[in-house]
């Protein structure tokens, strides 16, 4: 699957800094680019989107609008492309002024419980506009539960929630949140993400979101984690989805750059590695050039 980033407006492709060869598209320019990579057989999208710049509010409250980028995208690519699955991120730290994917206490920790009822419109409001999956990657206790609840309350029983079950606090997000300006203006999110050194912990992650319904679960990073994807693999019989985030995309790019590697030799190596560990389904930036990168290798 393809990640990818969409902005209010027209015509845009702002190509992004840390992240050579994606773009924040708006939705216009999005169902252009998704011509060839459709063609080249990728099974699907995972769309992320990015508020107006007076769209930000304490609660992410502009991340439900039913006129959002990302429901208007969700519609336009499920009418363009009939065949691709459109599944969306479901958090809201690129809707937050403050930038953590939740509302805040006085503490200026996140509010665990109301972060749950914002992210749960979020998910109705996506699956409503045809969203085939929702991924909630907010790591709030009970988030799976809560968006399930409300899927099942709004008769969308059929929607697939693909849950980032596994993921760390993790400093291999950079580029990313460079892309989504969704960088915490305070503190780090180390209070709602897994530790990377707690193995027991992090799978019991997984094991939660199963038991509440998820539908897939996920290991994010991936490379930095291949032991966590395969120990998971063998504990549940659920599909698992490998993100390749942003730092390992950029962390390859930035080694060819300096001529100390084959870009697309590293790229193949790593994507095989993700498919050895146990991943049913890989996420990553190097979807929209995936002929190039099997092409100059085979
Ligand atoms: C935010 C979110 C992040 C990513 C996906 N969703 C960043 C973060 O947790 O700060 C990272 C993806 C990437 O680095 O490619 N909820
Ligand atoms: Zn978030």
């Amino acid at each position: 699957m393809w990640p990818v980033f969409v902005v209010p407006g027209s015509g845009v492709c702002e190509p992004i800094d840390a992240m050579p060869g994606q773009c924040r598209y708006s939705v216009d320019a999005l169902i252009e680019a998704l011509g060839p990579v459709a063609a080249m057989g990728i099974s699907g999208i995972l769309i992320f989107g990015l508020a107006d710049d007076n769209g930000k509010d304490a609660a992410g409250t502009s991340a439900f609008d039913p006129q959002g980028t990302v429901q208007d995208a969700v519609r336009a690519v499920r009418n363009a492309f009939p065949d691709l699955l459109v599944f969306t991120d479901v958090c809201v730290c690129a809707y937050t002024s403050h930038g953590h994917c939740g509302p805040l206490l006085a503490s200026g920790q996140v509010n665990n419980d109301a972060a749950n009822a914002v992210l749960a419109k979020v998910a109705v409001s996506h699956a409503d506009a045809g969203a085939h999956g929702v991924a909630p990657s907010a790591m709030m206790d009970g988030q799976v539960a809560a968006i399930r609840g409300a899927l099942d309350a709004a008769g969308l029983t059929d929607t697939i929630l693909m849950s980032y079950s596994t993921k760390f606090a993790s400093a291999m997000y950079g580029p990313f949140r460079e892309a989504e300006k969704s960088s915490p203006q305070a503190g780090d999110r180390k209070g709602y993400q897994a530790s990377y050194g707690d193995l027991a912990t992090a799978l019991r992650e997984s094991d939660l979101d199963e038991a509440e319904g998820a539908d897939i679960l996920m290991v994010k990073p991936s490379l930095f984690y291949l032991d966590v994807l395969a120990r998971l693999r063998e504990r549940t019989d659920l599909p698992i989805a490998a993100y390749n985030v942003s730092g390992e995309y950029a962390m390859l790019i930035a080694t060819a750059e300096r001529g100390w590697g084959d870009l697309h030799a590293m790229v193949r190596e790593s994507i095989v590695a993700l498919d050895r560990a146990g991943a049913d389904i890989i996420i990553s930036y190097w979807a929209n050039q995936y002929d190039e990168i099997v092409g100059s290798g085979g």
